[in-house]
């Protein structure tokens, strides 16, 4: 064999091949990589951008990426993992020489970790955060100091006339009213049109009156009209304090990510916690961490679900996942479909690879990697299913799209329910464990580096990764605008495809093809199942991540 014994020209590499640790099953190493695939990218981003994308249609092209290029880069991660039983770099050396320039991919990977880990665990943080504030019942009403605060923003007061008007024209309107609201709002012309004419004109402007009244200043002068013939003032407190939530959870978050004394307090607790269970090592931190918190995990999903579509009676979210709207499908959600298949699997900074390398050589790496991939893409559908109802069916389109909307609409949501408060605190906790999983597999990678490539010990290296990573935090967790985007950027639309690219490029034509094959003959897969393996790792999967990667650049500048 021309790998696995490459152990002498790597300072106490010999040691390390001697003394390495094993997952104790399939199971752990399961529950372990599927911890590392599981994170933001399922609870959140997934359902956003099937929701973007029209659902249905997108939805089945993504399982096709996820088959055709997220698998076999995932089996070829595991295998690559698992044959040398090295770290990323290490395991490039083992495969392809020395002087490979290989080398540097698994050196990107590490530098990828390293990344993606300093502004993971910052985002993690608020999740900490936020599972606080719901167990203290912050979302459950506006302290009265903050509504006068609220109500001096100019902005603030217009949403909030716009929203009583809107309210008030759900009750019947004589015509006689609607043609002098039309007219004031410049929407009619000649105000003594006939009853079908007022009425027609009317229910095509309905959802822009508000705003047409409103530059013309005549709003406030219909919402007043339509509170005192109702009677509704005595109720307009309640009500107004409740049309205000939304303005004053996104104050709340806002106040909260730049304050950097709590992000920075968030981000050390995640660290610790993270270096405390890599310290332990893979079978006493990783794993004992895994069993513990994935079947929470899976259950705190599982509660949601239920929750969710009990209140979806109509099924809305599973139609929209099965059947969508298609013209909603651009070429852009290819591009969309194919980055995600990449992310949401871990794949491309050699997370998955180091994971394997604990693998015992005989273990079987594809049956590993349809668990994985499985496991990721049902909780990511789970997912769907959890958060569709909440927010998108009921008509709240996701302000800004970013990640932001988890901590600003998504409470306030919750919080409808009669037992608001707890699903609250339980959405949190899975962000939580999700970003747990995913930054204890991100710490892993720089760990095993450095204990396989520099020769020390776990102890230390966990230190000095997690001290690393936590400075290198520091600019996510105090200047969360800019820089933290930045790096998520670079991170996720650069770096890992490149990766992935290249560990494609070398499983597909640098490795000695019988290494691959070995793998699917051995454990009794047929032989079209290789070539479709091959196919893809050799042909598809380097040219549709080169065009994503093209995308990405070309959109970045
Ligand atoms: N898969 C993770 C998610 O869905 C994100 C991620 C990408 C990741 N690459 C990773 C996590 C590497 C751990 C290791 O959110």
């Amino acid at each position: 064999m021309p790998f696995g014994k490459s152990g002498k020209k790597t300072s106490g590499g010999e040691n390390n091949v001697k003394l390495r640790e094993h997952w104790s099953g399939r199971l752990a190493f399961v529950l372990a990589a599927s911890g590392s695939a599981v994170g933001l990218g399922n609870l959140w981003k997934f359902p956003y951008i099937t929701w973007q994308n029209g659902g249905g249609l997108f939805v089945l092209f993504y399982l096709l990426c996820i088959v055709l290029v997220g698998l076999p880069i995932m089996i070829s991660e595991i295998t690559i993992g698992k044959m040398t039983q090295k770290d990323p770099v290490g395991a490039f050396r083992a495969l392809g020489g020395n002087h490979t320039p290989f080398r540097f991919v698994g050196l990107l990977g590490v530098l990828s970790g390293f990344v993606v880990l300093s502004y993971y665990s910052v985002v993690a943080g608020w999740s900490i955060e936020y599972s606080i504030k719901s167990l203290s019942n912050d979302f459950s009403k506006i302290p009265q100091a903050q509504v006068t605060q609220l109500l001096n923003k100019e902005e603030n007061r217009k949403k909030l006339a716009a929203a009583a008007f809107n309210e008030a024209l759900k009750k019947p309107v004589p015509d006689e009213r609607k043609a002098q609201m039309l007219s004031d709002a410049g929407l009619l012309e000649n105000i003594n049109a006939g009853g079908p004419v007022i009425n027609k004109v009317f229910s095509e402007n309905r959802d822009d009156l508000s705003q047409e009244l409103q530059k013309n200043n005549r709003l406030e002068y219909y919402r007043n009209l339509f509170l005192n013939e109702r009677k509704n003032a005595e109720n307009y407190n309640t009500w107004q304090n409740e049309k205000l939530m939304p303005a004053y959870s996104t104050g709340m978050f806002v106040e909260f990510i730049t304050d950097p004394v709590r992000t920075m307090s968030w981000h050390t607790v995640f660290m610790i916690l993270s270096i405390v269970i890599v310290i332990g090592g893979i079978k006493g931190g990783i794993e004992k961490a895994v069993r513990f918190f994935m079947p929470i995990l899976f259950i705190l999903m599982i509660i949601m679900v239920v929750n969710s579509l009990m209140l979806d009676k109509e099924q809305e979210g599973v139609r929209f996942l099965l059947k969508g709207d298609s013209s909603k499908f651009t070429p852009k959600s290819v591009l969309d479909a194919l980055g995600h298949a990449f992310f949401t699997l871990s794949l491309g900074l050699g997370a998955i690879m180091t994971y394997g390398s604990y693998l015992n050589k005989k273990d079987d790496a594809i049956v590993n990697s349809l668990w994985v991939t499985g496991m990721d893409t049902g909780i990511a559908f789970l997912a769907t299913l959890m958060i569709f109802p909440i927010i998108f069916v009921y008509g709240l389109e996701p302000a800004g799209g970013g990640l932001g909307i988890l901590f600003t609409t998504l409470p306030l949501e919750l919080m409808k329910f009669p037992t608001g408060q707890l699903l609250t605190v339980l959405f949190y906790v899975l962000v939580f464990l999700a970003a747990f999983t995913s930054g204890i597999s991100l710490l892993e990678v720089v760990v095993t580096y450095l204990v396989d490539e520099k020769g020390l010990s776990r102890f230390k290296a966990t230190l000095i990764a997690g001290a690393a990573v936590y400075i290198a935090g520091v600019p996510s967790a105090i200047d969360t605008g800019s820089f933290l985007d930045y790096a998520d950027k670079t991170a996720t639309g650069i770096m890992l495809p490149l990766g992935g690219l290249f560990i494609a490029l070398f499983a597909g034509w640098r490795i000695k093809t019988g290494l691959l094959k070995d793998e699917f003959i051995k454990h009794g897969y047929p032989m079209w199942s290789f070539n479709l393996f091959r196919f893809s790792i050799k042909f598809l999967t380097p040219t549709l991540v080169t065009v994503v990667f093209i995308y990405t650049v070309y959109s970045y500048i």
